[in-house]
């Protein structure tokens, strides 16, 4: 198959330029587009086979459902059994952006698009190609991150190609993403609103507006808890895995990095392809061959915004051991180290402390 590339201006797009993606999609076919966090890989979410055929190409086990993406409040009532005066107070709050809510479903989403469940995931973009692409094709877009399952999520285009050229019918290119991380995920299906995936709209942000919220403790620490299984389906495979082998060093900074530096000479003494993320303040600090800058500690969302090219990047040096720093930054920490642990695989060394 061969996948139609449309450029598009990001701030100003034109309906014109989408009108091929919009036929496609109408036809049951399969459209990567960016939106706020990352690109998302769409199809009609009320068309089974276009759900299987998400499945298919992103090589995504059918039991992890998908993100139902609108436009328009109107839409989100279509498709639900009933509304919670949460979700309404979270909508007004936060749509359109980085927020997705779990609600009961109603018949018009069939269970291939929900991995058969009888929740739904739904999210209104603010992207203006998101919207725009919604609004011109009047379908309810089921969207996963646009990669091959078990690679980072897709933050450019060309990502988006590297997986899945040849498998899709079309690709928007609306240049790169703002967050760089994935939605965050609130379940409203049972009594208390319930964090199944952290990002960019954190804990206290949803606690202003709704009052108190839980975290999935199957998400929190997945050693203290390893029978606790979290309960979005996505959120128990080993995800975003870089090809290398990637551990968290924590410590005070100075202890970090003499650490990080002191395993680095070990490694390459060895033979190894070795490579470390760095702030750009402490990249001058690190001795080894592969530094890439992962964004400023002064500006937390930079980090976020890079973090998945970054391990993209080091999928393409082969890396074979990387070393970052921990980011428990203020706001978006919690997302941020929610990836990094996963593509670590846990993986956390203490840095030993010396005076
Ligand atoms: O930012 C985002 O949310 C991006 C963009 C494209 O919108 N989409 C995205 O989709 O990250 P995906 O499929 O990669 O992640 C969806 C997550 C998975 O962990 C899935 O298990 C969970 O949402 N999920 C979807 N429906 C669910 C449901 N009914 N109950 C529990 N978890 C659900
Ligand atoms: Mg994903």
């Amino acid at each position: 198959m061969e996948t139609l590339m449309i450029k598009v201006d990001k701030e100003n797009p034109s309906a014109e330029a989408l009108k091929p993606a919009v036929e496609m999609i109408q036809k049951g076919g399969l459209v990567a587009f960016p939106t706020e966090t990352v690109y998302g890989l769409g199809g009609d979410a009320e068309n089974p086979e276009a759900s299987k055929k998400i499945y298919a190409a992103k090589g995504r086990p059918s039991d992890n459902p998908l993100i139902v993406h609108i436009w328009d409040f109107s839409q989100l009532e279509e498709i639900v059994s009933e509304v919670p005066e949460a979700a309404r107070k979270l909508a007004d709050a936060f749509w359109p952006g980085p927020l997705t809510m779990i609600l009961p479903k109603n018949d018009r989403i069939p269970l291939e698009t929900t991995g058969g469940l009888n929740t739904v995931a739904i999210r209104m973009p603010s992207h203006p190609v998101a919207r725009l692409f919604l609004k011109e094709s009047n379908v309810k877009i089921a969207a996963p991150s646009a990669n091959t399952s078990g690679r980072p999520s897709p933050t450019l285009a060309e990502h988006v190609a590297e997986d899945l050229s040849g498998k899709i019918d079309c690709i928007i290119d609306g240049g790169a993403v703002d967050i760089g991380l994935e939605s965050t995920i609130v379940d409203l299906s049972e009594d208390v609103p319930t964090i199944l995936r952290p990002g960019y709209i954190n804990k206290e942000m949803l606690e202003k507006v709704v009052g108190p919220v839980r975290i999935d403790p199957g998400i929190l620490d997945a050693n203290a808890n390893k029978n606790i299984r979290p309960k979005a389906p996505g959120m128990r495979y080993k995800h975003y895995a870089p090809k290398g082998d990637l551990a968290i060093v924590e410590g005070k900074p100075e202890d970090v990095i003499r650490e990080i530096n002191r395993r680095v000479e070990e490694d390459q003494g060895k033979g190894l392809k070795v490579g470390v993320i760095a702030t750009k303040e402490d990249r001058e600090l690190y001795h080894c061959d592969h530094i890439l800058t992962i964004g400023t500690r002064t500006d937390e969302y930079s980090i976020a915004h890079n973090l998945y090219a970054i391990l993209r990047e080091f999928d393409e040096l082969g890396t074979q051991k990387m070393y970052t720093e921990s980011f428990e930054t203020p706001k978006i920490g919690n997302a941020i180290m929610n990836r990094l642990l996963k593509a670590a695989g846990h993986e956390v060394i203490r840095a030993p402390h010396e005076d």
